[in-house]
């Protein structure tokens, strides 16, 4: 794709423009965005880029270990790992407010990102994946009422706090051109092509208070459902497919007991940014396959629902 050719020379050409011998520290989420955006500065100006990625211990099976061995072993690109699971489920004990979660969560992520950012001297750039609709959408309502329905900690509050400038390379791009823009730069097609994932990651996806036991039993349904997904060659037709673990226990039976044990709803949505989407209309067979298997590998989890609710007026995540 010539365009796509010609858009990452001329913003790697603007990124040595503007950063020149500076340093720049890039967080990571594992999400498409912040990885394109470190592959691109990275081949613009090199190891003068740290990425840091903040483990919230609140990431789906595995991720936290495919980020850092990704980066680190395939890149070879300076990367801090800071494992900050039991700070963030910590202050998170009790908590069962989505908007309070994300605060917490928004909070600590700054804090640490902060400790860990100042720990590589003299980083003058900070490098975010802000996509053109995250720009529209911060400005659009500027001067009129607030109607923020979810507050995303991932846009804003960072930059200030820490008094970097911003490098944003993606500042003009949609997430489709994101992923060209991925591939231009010879980023595997499983990393261009992963869905969106929330910041706060699980903890909205169990609604309610968060526990150990809950995450893992959330990691465990959702791992299934995203593996049926991917065999049924269904991933990339879906713009994000997810578990919520609710928490509510619903009576079923298994041979000969009766189980008392927590419902599990399934979300598949297309959508091309995220604002408006649609259910996915799965087959009853599918369904049928995933319940099956949830219900027989993970313990606690004993009925499973899809949710056929598209947005508006449903929102994509459950908080
Ligand atoms: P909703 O649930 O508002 O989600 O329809 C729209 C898109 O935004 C993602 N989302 C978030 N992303 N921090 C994030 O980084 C958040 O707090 C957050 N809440 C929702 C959601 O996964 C979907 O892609």
């Amino acid at each position: 794709d010539w365009t796509m050719a010609a858009f990452k020379d001329q913003a790697i050409d603007a990124i040595r423009r503007q950063v020149g011998d500076g340093k720049v520290i890039c967080g990571l989420s594992g999400g498409v965005d912040s990885s394109v955006v470190a592959v691109l500065i990275h081949e613009a100006i090199g190891d003068q880029l740290t990425c840091v990625y903040v483990d919230t211990g609140l990431m789906r099976a595995g991720e936290s270990e495919q980020v850092v061995s990704l980066f680190r072993d395939k890149y070879n690109i300076p990367l801090i790992h800071r494992d900050a699971s039991d700070l963030f489920l910590g202050e998170l004990e009790g908590v069962d407010d989505p908007e309070v979660k994300r605060k917490t969560i928004g909070r600590i992520f700054i804090d640490v990102f902060d400790e860990e950012a100042s720990k590589v001297g003299g980083a003058e750039f900070l490098a975010q994946g802000t996509l053109y609709p995250d720009v529209i959408e911060s400005v659009s309502f500027s001067g009129g009422p607030s109607v923020t329905i979810k507050s995303h900690h991932n846009v804003g509050g960072l930059p200030e706090r820490m008094n970097m400038k911003l490098v944003e390379p993606l500042r003009e791009l949609f997430k489709d051109e994101v992923r060209d823009l991925g591939r231009e730069l010879g980023m595997a097609a499983e990393l261009v092509d992963r869905h969106p994932f929330p910041g706060p990651g699980l903890a909205i996806r169990i609604p309610g208070t968060i526990t150990r036991e809950r995450l893992e039993i959330l990691r465990k349904a959702d791992t299934i459902y995203l593996d049926e997904i991917r065999k049924a060659g269904l991933y990339n037709e879906i713009w994000q497919a997810f578990a919520v673990l609710l928490p509510v226990r619903t009576v079923g039976v298994m041979g000969d007991n009766r189980t008392y044990d927590y419902v599990c709803a399934l979300r598949a949505v297309t959508s091309t940014d995220g604002m408006t989407a649609d259910y996915y209309p799965f087959s009853h067979d599918f369904l049928g396959r995933v319940s099956t298997r949830i219900i027989n590998e993970v313990k606690g989890i004993n009925r499973v629902v899809y949710d056929t609710t598209s947005k508006p007026p449903g929102t994509i995540e459950w908080e």
